[in-house]
This record gives C-alpha cells, structure tokens and sequence, in this order.
C-alpha cells in the first residue's frame, strides 16, 4: 500500500486529485482482492543454488529470489552444500549461480553435490527446467568453468534449459542483473494484476538495509599502518587497522573487507606517456566525463593486461613471439610469457603501439577491489577492522612492480584519503557456536589474519574450547608476525597449542603440513573430539597440500582406507567443520 500512498501525497492539482481519487480508491479495492486471491494460489516453487567462496554468487542468488518473489514465485535460495543429489534431483525448476575457484574449480561449498552429480549412478532430470548464471573472471585460463560444467551436466541428464547460460565477467552485476530479469518472467505462471499486489506486499515488508554496500562503498580512515615484519624480511606484511566509526556497519570474525582501491599516479603517467596521449582528454566514463587521467587512476585495471588489450598491442605491433603465442591458443605458454608483464611492460616492449584515449579505455576491465581476510573480532573492535596484507611488490624488465590494492594501502593512503570499502561476509567460516568444542588453524602467512580474530572472538566469549594454530613463514627472525600477541595468548590458555614451520630456517624446507603430520595423532584426537578445521592463506599450493596432509592424518591414525578417510573429510565439511579461506 505505501506506493498508494507515495502517489496520493504527490503535488497532484484538484482537477487531477478528483480523478485520481476515484482511481487510488477502485485500485485499493483491488489490491485486497488480489492479495486475497493471491494468498489463495499456491506459488510455483523455484529452487535457487548457489555455489559462492566470497559471497558474490550468494548475493546474485537473492537479488533473483527477490524477482522471483515480485512475480509471485516462492523461491527457496540453498547453499549447494546444504543438499545432496537426491534433493536436487527432486527439483521441477532450478537456477544455479555458481562462481569458479582455485583454477577451473568448483568453490568449496559447491563440491561435494558437484561430485554426486557428476557421477554415474547419477538418475536423469527429464522434469527438472533450469538455467545457469556462471560467475568468473576472464583473467583466469579457465573462465567461468564451474558454470559450464553445471550447466553442460544438467543438459546432459536431460534436464530443459529454459534460458541459456550467462558467463559474467568481474564485473557481474549487469549482466547477472540481465538473467534474473530474463530467466525470471518465464518461470511466472500468473496474471499481471497478482504480480501487482505481490510487489506492494514486499515493499510494505522490506526490511531497510545499511545505507553502505558493495554497490555504495564506505569511505573510511585508516587509522593504523604498521610493519609486521622485519626490516630486513624478504617480504613486507602489514597491519592496518580502519575506521568504521558511523557507518552503522558490523562485521563477524572470519568475514572480508574489500577495498576499491586507486592506482599508482606514476603507474597512471607512464602508460599515459606510453600510448602517446597527455592525460587530459575528457572521455565518457560510466555516464560521466573525466580525464584520461582520472579515468585511468580512479575507474580501470591498468596493471594486470586484459586478453583483448594483449590481443590489440599482438595485432599493432606485430610482435612475432606474442601474435604466435596467441594463435597456437597455448594457454600455459601465454600465461608464462605474461607472467611479470604488465600493461605498461606491454607498451613500452612494442613502443609502436600508440592509442588514442577512447580506444585505449575501451580496451580495459574495470578496476576491482581486492578482499583481505579481517584480523579483528567484531565484538572486541566494533569501530575498527584490522587486515594483515602482504605488499606485492617484485622486480621484473628492468622496473619494480606494485600490487594495485596491497600497495594503495601501503603507500598511497594517508590520514585524509577516503578508503572506500564494504563487507564481504563469510557465513561458514565461523568460531563454532558451542564454545567448548577444539578449534584447530592453520593460517600460514597473511592467512593468519582470520585465526586472530577467531582467537581475539574466544577470549571475548571467554569460551572453554581448546584452540590449535599452525602458522609458518619464510624465517623466524623475521617474519614471525604478531608474535608478542600469540605468545601472550599461549601464555594466557587462549591458545592451547602454536605450531611453527619457518620454511626458510634450514637447508630443507619444513611447512605447516609437516608439523600437521608430526603431531597428527593429536590433530585427529582433537577432531575426534568435535574438533574445526579451519584453513586460511594461499589456494595454490599450501591449502592442497594441508587438504592432503589432513587425509593422510586421518587415514593414518583412524585406522582408515583411502576411501574412509575421503568419507570422514566429507563429512566434516558437510557439517560445516571444515572450511576454508583461501585465495
Ligand atoms: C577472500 C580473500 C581474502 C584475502 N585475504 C587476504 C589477506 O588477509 N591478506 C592478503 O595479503 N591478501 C589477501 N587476499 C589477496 C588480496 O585480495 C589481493 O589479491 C592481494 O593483496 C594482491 O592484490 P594487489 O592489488 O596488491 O595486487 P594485484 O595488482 O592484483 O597484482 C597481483 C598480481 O601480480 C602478479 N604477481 C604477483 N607477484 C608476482 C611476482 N613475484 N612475479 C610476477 N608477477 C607477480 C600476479 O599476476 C598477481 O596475480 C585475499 C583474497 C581473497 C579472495
Ligand atoms: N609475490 C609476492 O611478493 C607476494 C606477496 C604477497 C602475497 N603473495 C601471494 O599471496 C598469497 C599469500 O601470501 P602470504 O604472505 O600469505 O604467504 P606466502 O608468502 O605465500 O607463504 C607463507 C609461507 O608458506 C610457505 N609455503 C609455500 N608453499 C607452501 C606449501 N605448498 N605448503 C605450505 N606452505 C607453503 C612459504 O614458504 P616458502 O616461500 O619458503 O616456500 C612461507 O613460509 C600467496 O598466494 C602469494 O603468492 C605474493
Ligand atoms: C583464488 C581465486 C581463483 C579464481 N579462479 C577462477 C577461475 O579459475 N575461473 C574464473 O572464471 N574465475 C575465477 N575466479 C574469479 C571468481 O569466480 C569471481 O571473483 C567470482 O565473482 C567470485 O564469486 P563468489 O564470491 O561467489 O565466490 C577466481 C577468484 C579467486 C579469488
């Protein structure tokens, strides 16, 4: 009703007023009608999955059920962990939204039903409708293959594509926005007079949201800029410690902070001067004019080369090596040839490529925000969120590199510059609710920052449960950070137990999945126990090889087969008792 009565307050003139009153009045009556009617129908159900590591798909996956529910639909949003084949298979009509993880894989929650579908025994879907929004970024090799997976599985099981797959790029909410607005309307079986009345009952019942989020970042402070590691370290890991004092945002330990950062200005006068324009053409950017310049600085991604720029400069410069790299479609040989190159690199490797200022933009991908794992509990920091960022920062054809957001953070923001960021959260990567049961972390590197916050969340709720970290780094002298704190935890009984793997200490190196090992009887006793298992800190290489490291422990001191020990580990993550944060 609160649109009728937006409408009747409007400066309306008498003559207008008259005829409209009779009209608010007939359609008033309609409306109790319809939602009469309308409570009388049994909406369609439709099952939306989402398959999400960072919250991205999530969030699509509700924007639909939001739609869905405009056109008097009854969606039921599920995590693809929270059902099983059988489930699935119940299902008339199914949207997936799933984005892609680790290279070409599916995200965490996403894998085990991914796994019972694609097996064998798996019984055809002659009944199932579906579509499928797939989530990615075109900077990866295998893009957007979660959802092509799906979305070729289901077909082949016989299932009936009501709308074709949508790939979206890192900017995903047009597109996304495009397929719930198309795949939607087609699943409505009703009239457009009970949609009407479906749409005023949700307005009446919408529940107001904080007026900060990914779509209106919060321009916060940074308060806190300080060195972790040593001043002689190989690497240089900072914490910093930011202001959401008025925001009216809270955050829960385990959750993301995603900044939007801006790029270098020596970064941005170089690539200027490198495609022979001054910066100060005025070009339309996202509806608005600015400098090529502020444009370049504010609103793209200039340091990481997109596939149709490296195509572009291929073409112009008629750089053997690279045109003949992209025509055998070698991906690996590519990605190695581009592996410490960036768009400046680029240009001034094939100086004749010269643009102009439009057709230079055109050419690039938006700037991103980068997300960092928060290393504060919200209870103890209500107006502060800590990050704990390792600054990219490498060497290569003669020029240092910088990572964009890392080094924003480290070198760019002072005490004026406005931080825009927002909350990404992470539902599963929680303290477990029962404060009794064992928490067992393993955070080598930056992927400590999470376990602080879980650790700094359990002496808050004073909880009983025991709590294990493994953390590692290149050398203890180092790049032990935050040592005063862990040890003044061990000291307090907060942290029962602290294993260290300094990987660069001695000739052989030792990580974090070989203290697992060393004291697996123990590890297994503590899951025996109720115990989580929490992993934080680089996908690639170190959260294969602890996934690994775990089975093996499993296996071993369970008494296990192989295939037991996959059983146990999926079941744990089943139930939520083993996740993770890795990037
Ligand atoms: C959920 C999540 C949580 C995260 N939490 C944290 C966290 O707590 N702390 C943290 O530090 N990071 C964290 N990250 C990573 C973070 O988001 C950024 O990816 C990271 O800070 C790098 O971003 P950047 O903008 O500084 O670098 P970019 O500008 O994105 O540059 C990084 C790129 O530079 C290139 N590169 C890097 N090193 C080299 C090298 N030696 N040689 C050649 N090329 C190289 C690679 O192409 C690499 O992809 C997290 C990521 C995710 C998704
Ligand atoms: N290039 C850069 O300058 C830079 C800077 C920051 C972050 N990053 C990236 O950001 C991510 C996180 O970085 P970070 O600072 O948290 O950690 P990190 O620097 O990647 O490593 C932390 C510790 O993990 C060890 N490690 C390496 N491979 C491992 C494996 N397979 N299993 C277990 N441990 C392993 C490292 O040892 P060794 O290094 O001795 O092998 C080091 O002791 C990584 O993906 C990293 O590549 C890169
Ligand atoms: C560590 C990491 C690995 C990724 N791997 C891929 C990939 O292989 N292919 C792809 O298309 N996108 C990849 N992406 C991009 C994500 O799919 C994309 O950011 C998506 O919007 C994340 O959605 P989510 O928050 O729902 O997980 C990767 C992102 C990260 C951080």
């Amino acid at each position: 009703m609160k649109i009728l009565q937006l409408l009747e307050n409007a400066p309306y003139s008498e003559t207008q007023r008259a005829w409209l009153g009779g009209f608010f009045s007939g359609m008033r009556s309609q409306l109790k009608q319809n939602a009469g009617a309308a409570n009388a129908t049994v909406a369609q159900t439709i099952h939306i999955l989402y398959g999400s590591q960072t919250g991205n798909a999530e969030s699509v996956a509700n924007d639909a059920a939001t739609a869905a529910k405009a056109h008097g639909l009854k969606p039921v949003v599920t995590s693809m962990d929270a059902i099983d084949s059988d489930a699935l298979a119940a299902m008339d009509t199914l949207l997936i939204v799933t984005s892609t993880y680790g290279e070409g894989e599916m995200p965490d929650n996403a894998q085990m039903l991914w796994e019972a579908v694609s097996a064998e025994s798996m019984p055809q879907l002659p009944n199932m409708k579906f579509s499928v929004l797939a989530l990615g970024d075109t900077g990866y090799d295998l893009f957007c293959k979660a959802g092509i997976d799906w979305d070729n599985r289901l077909a082949e099981l016989g299932a009936t594509r009501i709308y074709d797959r949508v790939d979206c790029d890192v900017a995903f909410e047009a597109p996304a926005e495009s397929w719930i607005s198309s795949v939607i309307p087609q699943l409505d079986g009703r009239d457009a007079i009970n949609r009407v009345s479906t749409m005023v009952v949700d307005t009446e019942t919408a529940v107001p949201k904080s007026q900060y989020s990914r779509k209106n970042p919060f321009p916060a402070k940074l308060l806190v800029n300080r060195l972790l590691t040593a001043a002689d370290s190989s690497k240089e890991t900072r914490h910093y410690e930011i202001s959401i004092a008025g925001s009216e945002l809270s955050y829960e330990a385990g959750d993301a902070l995603s900044i939007v950062p801006t790029n270098c200005p020596d970064l941005v006068a170089a690539i200027i001067n490198a495609i022979g324009c001054t910066g100060d053409e005025i070009e339309p950017v996202n509806g608005e004019s600015m400098s090529l310049s502020d444009a370049l600085r504010t609103q793209f991604e200039i340091k990481l080369p997109s596939k149709e720029l490296v195509q572009e400069i291929a073409t112009r410069s008629g750089n053997q090596e690279l045109n003949g790299l992209l025509s055998t479609g070698d991906k690996e040989a590519l990605s190695n040839y581009l592996w410490g190159r960036d768009t400046l690199d680029l240009l001034l490797q094939n100086p004749l490529c010269e643009f102009a200022a439009a057709e230079f933009i055109a050419l690039l991908k938006p700037l991103q925000h980068r997300a960092y794992s928060i290393s504060s509990s919200g209870k103890m920091h209500a107006d502060t969120v800590h990050l704990t960022v390792a600054s990219v920062r490498y060497d290569s054809f003669d020029r240092q590199h910088k990572g964009v957001c890392s080094t924003f953070l480290a070198d760019l923001v002072d005490a004026e510059t406005e931080v825009r960021c927002f909350f990404t959260p992470n539902k599963v990567f929680r303290v477990p609710e029962d404060n009794s049961l064992p928490m067992i972390m393993v955070g080598p590197g930056t992927g400590v920052a999470p376990f602080r916050a879980f650790l700094q969340e359990r002496l808050h709720r004073k909880a009983t449960g025991k709590n294990w970290l493994f953390f590692g780094d290149r050398n203890a002298a180092t790049d032990f950070i935050y040592r005063d704190e862990l040890e003044a935890m061990q000291a307090d009984g907060v942290l029962t137990r602290l294993d260290l793997a300094f990987s660069r200490d001695q000739a052989e190196k030792i990580y974090v999945q070989d203290k697992m090992r060393e004291h697996g009887a123990e590890l297994f006793a503590w899951l025996e126990q109720g115990g989580y298992f929490f992993v934080c800190g680089d996908a690639y290489h170190m959260a294969k090889d602890v996934d690994k490291a775990l089975l093996d422990v499993i296996a071993e001191h369970g008494k296990l087969s192989e295939q037991q020990a996959i059983d146990y580990v999926n079941q744990l993550k089943k139930h939520k008792r083993y996740v993770r944060d890795v990037y």
